[in-house]
């Protein structure tokens, strides 16, 4: 994907987009229709997904004030040398692991495609520092109980990092997706479901590890850089966990 901005950057500058894009004609520059790609879930054509990439990462040098993500900001994201905690060194290969893994893309967007040249074009549009450092993603592996915390703050970081999917607690109401279960209530079965363990330790695995280590689903992974464990713990509080 750097190969296609350094070789074909110039080229990649309009594409052209056939009536793809949303009944308007004409070219529209890459940078623009890569950024409404980001914020539009039917880059997924799975009519299982409705996030978008913007539903996990913000695009802001800092991210909105009330804002907690699982994922970075994706300012300053284009140039780094490693992404994902170092797990990826293809700028194209970050960006598929979360459209095939949260956003059920059926395969990964390939090289040439509109899509990702568009994307790419629109992360380097909101990169100006080429030096910028990969960034940490430290994922708890084994996940243990952690100490509770102010519920105050356990409702804020609700707010922050699980509303805009999971909707109010213990309605649901105005959640992304229904597929995104009404907390804390899901835990009430936990007890039959998990056998000899805490409903707390269920949904501390399940913010942890999201859908990996044998979990399931779509929902993303917080890392310690993402959530940390205190606030996590006032999270359990807020949800009387
Ligand atoms: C459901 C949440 C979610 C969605 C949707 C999502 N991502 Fe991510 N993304 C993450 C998480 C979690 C990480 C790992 C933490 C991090 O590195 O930002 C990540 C990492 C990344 C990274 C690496 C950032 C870095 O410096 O390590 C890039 C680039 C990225 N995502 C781009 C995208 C793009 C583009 C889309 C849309 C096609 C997208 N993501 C959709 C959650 C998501
Ligand atoms: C990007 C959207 C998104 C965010 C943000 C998110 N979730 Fe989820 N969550 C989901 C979806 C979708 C599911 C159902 C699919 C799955 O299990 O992965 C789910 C499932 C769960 C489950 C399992 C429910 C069950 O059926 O047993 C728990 C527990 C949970 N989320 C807790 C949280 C908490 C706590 C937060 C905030 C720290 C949070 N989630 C943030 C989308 C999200």
């Amino acid at each position: 994907m750097r190969r296609v901005g350094g070789a074909l950057g110039a080229l990649a500058a309009l594409v052209v987009l056939a009536s793809a894009c949303d009944g308007e004609d004409g070219p529209v520059p890459a940078a623009e229709y890569g950024e409404r790609l980001f914020n539009d879930a039917r880059l997924s054509e799975s009519a299982f997904n409705s996030f978008s990439c913007a539903t996990c990462h913000a695009t802001t040098l800092t991210p909105p004030a009330g804002r907690m993500d699982s994922g970075y900001t994706l300012y300053d994201s284009a140039f780094r040398k490693t992404w994902w905690g170092g797990y990826e060194t293809r700028l194209l290969d970050a960006v598929n692991f979360c459209y095939v893994n949260f956003m059920r893309g059926v395969a990964p967007l390939p090289e040439d495609s509109p899509q990702s040249r568009s994307l790419y074009e629109y992360l380097v549009s909101i990169s100006p520092n080429r030096d910028a450092p990969p960034l940490p993603f430290t994922v708890v592996k084994n996940t243990v109980e952690v100490a509770r915390g102010d519920r105050t703050r356990g409702q804020e970081v609700y707010r922050a990092a699980c509303q805009d999917c999971h909707g109010e607690p213990h309605t649901g109401a105005g959640r992304l997706t229904e597929l995104a279960s009404v907390l804390p209530e899901v835990t009430a079965d936990y007890g039959e479901l998990f056998p000899g363990v805490p409903p707390s330790l269920v949904v501390i695995e399940k913010v942890r590890h999201g859908q990996f280590f044998g979990v399931g689903g779509n929902m993303p992974p917080y890392s310690v850089e993402a959530l940390s464990d205190a606030d996590l713990g006032a999270l359990l509080t807020f949800l009387e966990l």
